[in-house]
């Protein structure tokens, strides 16, 4: 056993392919977001979630970022329907969740409700504008919710990373068959870069394993795909770090962008991933200027080590320092701006589409290579 124990004590198993679901005539047409978070629902990753959340849970999350239970929760994890899709539902009936036609789930559908969705994007992106990707989706993927609990009947099937699609309870299993007490989770949409390599390594000097877990559900178009940051992934880890030190699996959610919101989500999904540590650095799962570059971190004084249940560990912003002739930071380097290499995401993807190669103080050789030939293909 690992010393962490899954978000409120209990990790949720709500996969059954037995059910006989030929009866349910009522059915709905999931979206790629909503069958990801069904899946992570049933596996357990969103413990101590057992359905879509219901208008109570949901205005709690929304306004003090707990469930109505009282545990901490950030994210509204719920289903979006249009208001005429919900007019032909009823509250009590089964709906079968379908994604293309293919039947995965099915809900107890126990409330349908209009949520409060200018409020919704105020309290969770702290924005309203609708140029924010995740505030953009509030708005387009339906203005009615249902809630209730769901079961998994089919797992959704899995590209050519398969491998590295692990359930919460198998990641529990391999830290505890090497031996992992403490594991630090690291949460990116993006290759690892030297700055990422510099903050998980020096996670690794105080914990046992690193436990890699990029996200791969969906992201922003201009995000690097995630089969080739995968690529990205493998050959650096098989280059510069230690076997028996990191472990690779996806998470296969889909990108909220929601900054400090989604870092405490992240930090309690990894927690039943069996973390016991999680990485917050800068501006974590920001995009553009919504966010301060360390309001990701400041979230976390909001709660209790006990109400969390798992560490996290905060760095600073990370470069590579020309006069320190190596990563460091601000609490690190005493030089001036012009001696540091630093990238924006923007720049380096603008690069790699030249097919030109970001500096190796920036990123690994081996690593850009892949990310260029990737790019190639994915442009
Ligand atoms: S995220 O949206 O998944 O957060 P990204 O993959 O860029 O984006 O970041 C992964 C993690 O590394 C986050 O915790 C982020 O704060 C951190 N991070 C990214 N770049 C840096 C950097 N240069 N210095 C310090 N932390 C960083």
């Amino acid at each position: 056993m690992t010393v962490s124990l899954p978000h409120g004590g209990t990790l949720m198993n709500r996969f059954d392919d037995s059910v006989d679901y030929s009866g349910i005539s009522e059915s709905i047409e999931l979206d790629k977001t909503s069958l990801s978070d069904l899946e992570l629902i049933a596996n357990g990753a969103y413990s101590p979630l057992t359905g879509f959340l219901g208008k109570e849970d949901y205005s709690s999350v929304v306004q003090e970022m707990r469930l109505s239970d009282g545990h901490v929760w950030s994210l509204p994890i719920t289903l979006p329907v249009t208001r005429e899709v919900a007019s032909s539902l009823s509250e009590g009936q089964s709906v079968l969740l379908k994604f293309q036609g293919v039947t995965y789930g099915i809900l107890k559908l126990q409330e349908i409700y209009t949520p409060d969705q200018q409020t919704e994007a105020i309290q969770v992106y702290k924005t309203s504008d609708q140029a924010h990707p995740g505030v953009k989706k509030i708005f387009e993927r339906g203005d009615t919710y249902l809630g209730g609990p769901i079961t998994l009947v089919r797992s959704p099937e899995k590209d050519q990373f398969s491998t590295y699609y692990l359930h919460p309870a198998e990641t529990r299993e391999t830290f505890a068959k090497k031996g992992w007490k403490k594991v630090v989770g690291f949460q990116t949409r993006n290759p690892v870069h030297r700055a990422h390599e510099y903050i998980q390594k020096s996670a690794l000097e105080i914990v046992d394993g690193l436990f890699l877990n990029p996200l791969v559900g969906e992201t922003k178009a201009d995000d690097i795909p995630a089969d080739v940051r995968m690529e990205s992934y493998q050959v650096l880890l098989e280059n510069y770090y230690p076997k028996d030190r990191v472990f690779l699996a996806v998470f296969p959610a889909a990108m909220r962008y929601a900054g400090p919101r989604e870092a405490i989500f992240h930090a309690l999904v990894r927690k039943n991933y069996g973390c016991t540590h999680f990485i917050v650095g800068r501006d974590h799962a920001g995009v553009g200027d919504y966010y301060g570059t360390y309001e990701a971190q400041e979230i976390f004084e909001q709660f209790s080590e006990e109400d969390l249940g798992i560490t996290p560990l905060f760095f600073e912003h990370s470069f590579y320092c020309k006069k320190c002739e190596n990563m460091a930071s601000t609490k690190t380097c005493p030089h001036e701006l012009k001696d540091r290499v630093i990238l924006s995401g923007t720049k380096v993807r603008e690069l790699l589409r030249n097919g030109e190669t970001p500096p190796p103080e920036f990123s690994r050789p081996e690593v850009v290579q892949v990310l260029i030939d990737g790019m190639k293909v994915s442009v």
